[in-house]
């Protein structure tokens, strides 16, 4: 069976594009293939990991487009020109907009370091998060991932998984748990699931 074709958005690090190339190579990942890296910044680590791994990567900044529309439009053809079936948000800290998101309904998922609906929306990023989870006070946080729509982080709910908050935790001990007992998991398995999804409807 012909594979989902897959790309990944970045901005940053990219260890969760890290954790979705390795679970492509443990066999998590069976019904997909990431084929695309795309950038919205030249200089992200990330970049280099889809080198290494011998995935096509892809550039381009808000800036050099000009306006949000061009930016959108140049995303697009390089997503058509590889003709992506599900694009996997994975610490890409651009908003979309209602066009992009409609052209690829039910076709892009995020990861949220928080379990939606704590902690989410527009300003909720990064270290923020985990910043306001501690504010709170709240005793259990954790990942989402779910579908992108026009709403920031309101989208479809895919998977979700919770972590225990510890009484001596900063905003930086808190993510880096976040990510290493549910980002790195979850969104692996997501990818595989709507993979698995997308083949399964393309075969009827
Ligand atoms: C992660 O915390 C992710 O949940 C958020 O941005 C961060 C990206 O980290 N959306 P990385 O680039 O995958 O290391």
């Amino acid at each position: 069976m012909a594979k989902a074709r897959i790309a990944v958005m970045v901005s940053g690090g990219g260890t969760n594009l890290q954790a979705l190339i390795d679970a492509q190579i443990s066999g998590i990942i069976k019904s997909g293939e990431i084929v695309l890296v795309i950038s919205n910044s030249h200089t992200a680590f990330a970049l280099e990991r889809a080198k290494n791994a011998g995935i096509k990567t892809f550039s381009i900044t808000k800036k050099e487009c000009g306006s949000q529309q061009s930016f959108e439009k140049a995303l697009i053809d390089e997503l058509e020109k590889e003709n992506i079936d599900l694009i996997i948000l994975a610490g890409f800290l651009s908003i979309l907009n209602k066009s992009f998101t409609d052209r690829f309904a039910k076709r892009i998922i995020n990861i949220h370091p928080s379990l939606i609906p704590s902690f989410c929306g527009e300003g909720y990023y990064g270290l923020k998060v985990h910043e306001a989870a501690l504010h709170k006070g709240v005793k259990v946080t954790g990942a989402t991932v779910h579908y992108v729509n026009e709403i920031p982080d309101g989208g479809e709910i895919i998977l979700q998984k919770a972590v225990y908050i510890r009484k001596n935790d900063t905003p930086e001990t808190l993510q880096r748990r976040v990510m290493e007992q549910a980002e790195w998991k979850i969104l692996p398995a997501a990818a595989e699931i709507c993979s698995r999804k997308i083949i399964e409807n393309k075969e009827i």
